[in-house]
């Protein structure tokens, strides 16, 4: 059997830049403040410094704009980070936006982007907690079946539970909700890799982790209608630690 030395070593360090950049990030903010949440201002700065090149590469690459233009009505958007994700709003076709955010570090930089943007604002609220967190959900009326749309980017795999976390977010959909995605998934052949590279990743990452298997917790959170799925093709790139997969779907009315 062939190794595939070559394109095994390409895709296993492909991602070495934006480590680079993290512990870059890390010692910057370790000596500027010291160890107090150190890893959430790593992220933060991280993620902020690079969200104009992610928007890029998203709007390049991949259906995110697209997708995160059709959100409407009541819309939670799960972890916004920096509020990359804010301007590609339509706000017409919206009655309210709430960001559940657990990072601290990032609200000032979401709270700038939201500022920034006159029709956003004045239907935007952030919610500095964790999704897990029912009782801040609670609190802003975001209970089972209130929902018309969840914004869902690069979060599945931070949250500490993707299965609760995307049965949670189905119940929280009112039927006919939809639910829009775009998150990285677990190679099956490369887990023993993903579990080395989340030593170092996670931490500098937000708690990102490579391998969890969010597609299926997607698929399996509760009965849905696929208006559009799609995911990276293995055959392709075998060795990809970080495949992507993407959707549009809308809860089935019981
Ligand atoms: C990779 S960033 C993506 C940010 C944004 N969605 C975007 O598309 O640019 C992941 C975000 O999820 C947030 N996050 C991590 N765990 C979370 C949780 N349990 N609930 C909600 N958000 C979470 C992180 O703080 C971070 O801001």
């Amino acid at each position: 059997m062939a190794l595939d030395i070559k394109a095994r070593f390409a895709s296993y360090t492909e991602r070495w830049m934006l480590l680079w950049i993290g512990a870059k990030c890390l010692f910057a903010e370790l000596f500027s403040d010291g160890f107090s949440n150190l890893l959430d201002r790593t992220f933060a700065k991280l993620y902020t410094s690079l969200s104009h090149d992610f928007a890029k590469c998203e709007a390049d690459l991949s259906p995110v704009p697209r997708y995160v233009a059709l959100a409407d009505g009541i819309t939670l958007e799960l972890g916004p980070g920096c509020g990359t994700q804010l301007p590609r709003m339509n706000a017409k076709a919206l009655t309210h936006v709430y960001g559940i955010e657990p990072n601290t570090e990032i609200i000032p930089a979401l709270q700038e982007k939201v500022e920034s943007l006159p029709e956003i604002r004045p239907i935007y609220t952030t919610i500095n907690a964790s999704f897990e967190d029912e009782a801040a959900l609670k609190a802003h009326g975001i209970v089972e079946a209130s929902l018309d749309t969840i914004v869902c980017m690069q979060v599945m795999c931070s949250v500490p539970d993707a299965v609760n976390a995307a049965k949670r977010a189905h119940r929280l959909l009112k039927p006919g909700g939809q639910f829009l995605f775009w998150e990285h998934t677990a190679n099956f052949c490369q887990l023993n890799v993903s579990g080395l590279w989340n030593i170092i990743w996670s931490p500098l990452l937000g708690g990102c982790a490579m391998g969890v298997d969010v597609e299926t917790a997607i698929m399996n959170a509760g009965p849905w209608d696929i208006v559009e799925l799609g995911r990276d093709e293995g055959s392709e790139r075998p060795y990809n630690l970080l495949p992507r997969v993407w959707g549009r779907l809308v809860k089935v009315e019981q």
